[in-house]
């Protein structure tokens, strides 16, 4: 099966022009490129990098999105300004967009808007610490049932989930996961979603891990399974990502 890598940019760089020059850069690495998908996620403002992209293999992913389709919201950017630029992805519920206040709520009804507007969310859940008596796994599967609530079963397969555990994520990660962690999860991702819609529905659904990627640690979670990877401060760097790519190809 493709295998997905995400870069996600965060609040970086610092212009429009060093964001073409990485992308150019990501560009050339991509081509000819097998099973994989490269999905690149600039800040909203340098999302026009991707100017009539027709290279396959390669899409991009806006970092967030607003729920409403337009009128009187200053500041926000709607899932249809995102696609009139090309965009295919959006990701949703980063820990770092929940720190700033977004709820459960509030993701959920960005994910009904993103595929409405036939774009395809990537969630992200994940728990702040780990404790010996399971609250994370009750942490994240009440992110996962209040997230999805109300969309339809046929739509889960458009929707990646992104494992992305706190702890194990940016420069001041306490501790870099495992594999057999992420493993724990997916199982119970897919359990969860099983018990929700049913089986066959739970398969359909990608799972992938993000929390301090580098080259020394993307075949280990591939290995277990995931779907794919979303990295961070790594994606910034082209010597670093194509490492991760070369890796998973
Ligand atoms: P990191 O970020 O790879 O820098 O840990 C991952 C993320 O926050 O998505």
């Amino acid at each position: 099966m493709r295998k997905i890598i995400i870069g996600n940019w965060k609040m970086n760089p610092g212009s429009l022009k060093e964001a073409q020059v990485i992308f150019n850069d990501i560009l050339k690495m991509v081509k000819g490129l097998k099973n994989t998908e490269i999905i690149i996620c600039p800040p909203s403002l340098f999302l026009s990098i991707g100017d009539k992209l027709k290279i396959k293999n390669i899409s991009l992913g806006a970092q967030n999105v607003f729920e409403e389709m337009n009128g009187a919201y200053t500041g926000e950017v709607s899932t249809k300004m995102l696609s009139s630029l090309g965009v295919k992805y959006v990701i949703l519920g980063h820990s770092e967009r929940r720190n700033l206040g977004e709820t459960n709520k509030i993701i959920n009804k960005k994910i009904l808007a993103t595929l409405k507007e036939k774009l395809l969310p990537i969630l992200c859940i994940g728990e702040n610490t780990r404790d010996n008596n399971g609250f994370y796994l009750a942490f994240i599967k009440h992110q996962i049932i209040e997230c999805l609530a109300n969309i339809p079963k046929a739509q889960i397969k458009n929707i990646i989930i992104a494992y992305e555990p706190i702890w194990a994520i940016g420069d001041k990660a306490i501790n870099e996961a495992t594999k057999d962690e992420f493993i724990e999860i997916q199982i119970f991702i897919k359990k969860i979603i099983a018990d929700i819609y049913d089986i066959k529905t739970a398969n359909t659904i990608k799972i992938i891990y993000g929390g301090s990627v580098h080259s020394s640690n993307a075949k280990e979670f591939i290995d277990g399974g995931a779907d794919g990877l979303l990295v961070g401060r790594d994606s910034l760097s082209p010597k670093k990502f194509k490492e991760i790519i070369e890796i998973i190809k």
